[in-house]
C-alpha cells in the first residue's frame, strides 16, 4: 500500500481537486484506491459518492476521526489523503506518518506563494523530510500560462527547494468533472488529453517516490 498526502495550509489551493483526480488515475490503472478525507467540508467524500456506481470507484474513509487508519482495507493499493485547510505539519501528524510522498499545491498569486512558505518550513522541520525519506513536491495549480502572474509564480516556485512536478491549468474542466464524480483521466477528447499531459511529470515523479 502506497500513500500520497496532498496538503497545504492555504485554503483553496486545489487539494481536493488534485486528490480526486489522482485517486481516479490510480483506480483507472486498476489499483484498489482509497481516499482519506481529512477535511470536514467533505468535498472529496462527496466526489467518491458520485463515483460509487463506476467500476473504477474510490472508497472514501473519514480522515477527520482518530483511528482512521483502521478503516483502510488490507487490500488497498493506493491511498490518497486530502488534508484539511489551515493545518500546519504538526496538525497533520497521522497523515504524515502514513505518507510515502507529499504534494503541495500552490496557486499563482503572491498571497498564495507567501502563505505557502511557513507550511513548507513546517514540513522541512520533520525528521523524515530532513533525511530525504519523505519526498515533497510542489504543484502549481490554476495557471493561466499566458499571464505575467502565472509566469512569475512558476519562476519563483522553480527556485524553491522542492521540485515543481506539475503546472495545472485553470480550466472549468476540473470544476465540471469533480462535480460529476469524474476526473480528467476518465475522458479521451483531444482537449482533455492536453490536461492529462499536464499531469505527466507529476505521475512520473510519484512512480519514483512511491
Ligand atoms: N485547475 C483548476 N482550474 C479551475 N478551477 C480549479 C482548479 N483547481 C481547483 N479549482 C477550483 O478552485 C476551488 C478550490 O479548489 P479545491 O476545492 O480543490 O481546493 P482545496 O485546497 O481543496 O480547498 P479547501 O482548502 O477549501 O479544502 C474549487 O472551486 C475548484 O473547483
Ligand atoms: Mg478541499
Amino acid at each position: 500500500m502506497r500513500t500520497v498526502l496532498v496538503a497545504s495550509s492555504k485554503g483553496g489551493a486545489g487539494k481536493s481537486t488534485i486528490v480526486t483526480n489522482l485517486a481516479a488515475h490510480f483506480a483507472l490503472e486498476g489499483k484498489a484506491t482509497v481516499l482519506v478525507d481529512g477535511d470536514r467540508q467533505k468535498s472529496a467524500s462527496h466526489w467518491c459518492a458520485k463515483r460509487a456506481g463506476l467500476e473504477t470507484a474510490v472508497l472514501p474513509v473519514d480522515g477527520s476521526r482518530r483511528g482512521w487508519e483502521k478503516h483502510i482495507p488490507a487490500d488497498a493499493q493506493r491511498v490518497v489523503i486530502d488534508a484539511p485547510a489551515g493545518a500546519m505539519a504538526d496538525e497533520l501528524e497521522s497523515f504524515l506518518a502514513a505518507a510515502d510522498a507529499v504534494l503541495v499545491p500552490v496557486n499563482p498569486s503572491m498571497i498564495d506563494l507567501e502563505a505557502t512558505v511557513p507550511f513548507l518550513d513546517s514540513l522541512a522541520a520533520l525528521p523524515r523530510v530532513k533525511k530525504g525519506k519523505l519526498p515533497v513536491a510542489l504543484v502549481a495549480n490554476r495557471l493561466k500560462p499566458w499571464t505575467g502572474a502565472s509566469q512569475q509564480a512558476v519562476a519563483q516556485l522553480q527556485a524553491w527547494p522542492y521540485p515543481l512536478v506539475a503546472q495545472l491549468r485553470d480550466t472549468q474542466a476540473y470544476v465540471l468533472m469533480v462535480a460529476l464524480g469524474k476526473s480528467v483521466f476518465d475522458y479521451h477528447s483531444e482537449q482533455i488529453r492536453g490536461h492529462q499531459a499536464d499531469w505527466a511529470p507529476l505521475l512520473k515523479w510519484l512512480k519514483k517516490a512511491l
